[in-house]
């Protein structure tokens, strides 16, 4: 089981395909001990096949083993994540509540888009062989997922729930802003530690390999704690006579993580296709015309496939059946979402709140009101006729 802690998740370049032949490598070995032994040397081989966990899973599962966090059951921890978990299982408790809503996050941002961040039940992968593939889609993956922990320590921190760490203790004595002087009061977010263990936590599994996927997913993983920081704001408590706000009492807090979502979401779209410098420290755009620094967006290294079609190899679920908008000329139109391949039509009766009434006092009332709309949704992929046995 150890061993599998250090296999490196996958490898930029591999295909899928190769990918999906792993299994066979260990068998060709074989051939190498044709003494009697050798047939316990196979059940030996089966058995580690059969219980060795999947090795592109990761913490992100966490997520889904809710309120049990045993850190030797959580497949995918690298050995230091493992050494952070068992010394700190609160604060996998944060990270696991976080992961639901950074997964959330990522569904609201694609829910228009052809993959639309949608996860596998019972998988340790989260997201299946999609993120094996070192694209744009995995480099928001990595953003969003180390920005939710980020976001989750902190909030953790804040609310006291954690034994490590607490409000900035920094933010003491009087300041000043825009609008005059301030003295800190209250709690302010402890954004510095929750980068901190975010960094240490999510950054150790890429700091065992030195490829082009690794660099790349520290940089997304860099952009994402980063996204949290750069929307704390200000909040301020008014005091004085009568609310004169002569005297404030301020904190400073992160926003809602809708902001940190939207913006990657931007970054997403500006994404920049990279490939590893020739030292291996560092990136080379691929775009020759670019001048200027990556620092701050978001780094991919293969082309995304379409995502039109299922693809199990790929990890693709394809758009069959997908709800799409026949007006909308976006990602979300029918020409665009159902790949060329045409949509379905269904008259469905909906039931809303209307010709609502205030009634003093203190309620509402609505009447239920039916209207006909119709759902689009597309057409799967026609197989072709050779393709059909009988
Ligand atoms: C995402 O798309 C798949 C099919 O491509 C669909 O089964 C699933 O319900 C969608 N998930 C979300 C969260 O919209
Ligand atoms: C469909 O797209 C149009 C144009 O972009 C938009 O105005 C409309 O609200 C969309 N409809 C739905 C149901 O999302």
């Amino acid at each position: 089981m150890k061993a599998a802690d250090d296999v490196r998740p996958r490898k930029p370049g591999e295909s899928a395909h190769s990918r999906a032949a792993m299994g066979i490598r260990p068998a060709t070995k074989m051939q190498h001990h044709s003494k009697p032994t050798s047939h316990f040397y196979f059940i030996f081989i089966l058995l580690l096949l059969i219980f060795t966990p999947r090795v592109d899973s990761s913490w992100w599962y966490i997520g889904a083993l809710g309120a049990r966090v045993i850190c030797d059951n959580i497949p995918g921890l690298v050995n230091k994540q493992r050494q952070l978990c068992q010394r700190h299982p609160d604060l996998m408790q944060s990270i696991g509540e976080g992961a639901k809503e950074w997964i959330k996050e990522c569904q609201h941002q694609f829910r228009h888009h052809r993959w639309n961040c949608s996860t596998l039940d019972r998988d340790h992968t989260v997201f299946g062989r999609v993120i094996l593939r070192s694209s744009r889609e995995a480099a928001f993956v990595y953003a969003i997922s180390s920005a939710g922990v980020v976001y989750a320590i902190t909030r953790a921190c804040s609310q006291g729930d954690l034994k490590i760490c607490n409000c900035d203790g920094h933010k003491r004595g009087r300041d000043s802003d825009d609008r005059g002087s301030f003295d800190w009061g209250g709690c302010s977010d402890n954004i510095n530690y929750g980068i901190k263990f975010a960094k240490a936590f999510v950054d150790a599994r890429e700091k065992m390999v030195k490829d082009a996927r690794a660099l790349m997913n520290l940089h997304n993983n860099r952009c994402g704690r980063m996204a949290v920081k750069r929307f704390m704001k200000l909040e301020c408590k008014c005091h004085g006579v009568s609310g004169s706000c002569s005297l404030r009492t301020c904190w400073l807090a992160m926003s809602d993580f809708r902001r940190t979502g939207d913006y990657l979401r931007k970054k997403y779209n500006t994404a920049m296709e990279v490939t590893m410098n020739q030292d291996g420290t560092g990136f080379t755009v691929a775009d020759k015309d670019f001048k200027g620094s990556t620092k701050n967006d978001l780094v991919y290294v293969e082309n995304s496939p379409d995502y039109c079609l299922m693809d199990r190899a790929a990890g693709s679920l394809g758009t069959a059946g997908r709800v799409c908008n026949k007006s909308s000329r976006g990602m979300d139109g029918c020409e665009v979402m159902c790949c060329g391949r045409g949509y379905d039509t269904m008259r469905v009766k909906r039931v809303t709140k209307c010709e609502c009434k205030f009634r003093w006092c203190c309620a509402v009332e609505c009447k239920d009101c039916e209207d006909v709309v119709d759902v689009h949704t597309c057409k799967s992929h026609k197989r072709p006729d050779w393709l059909d046995v009988t």
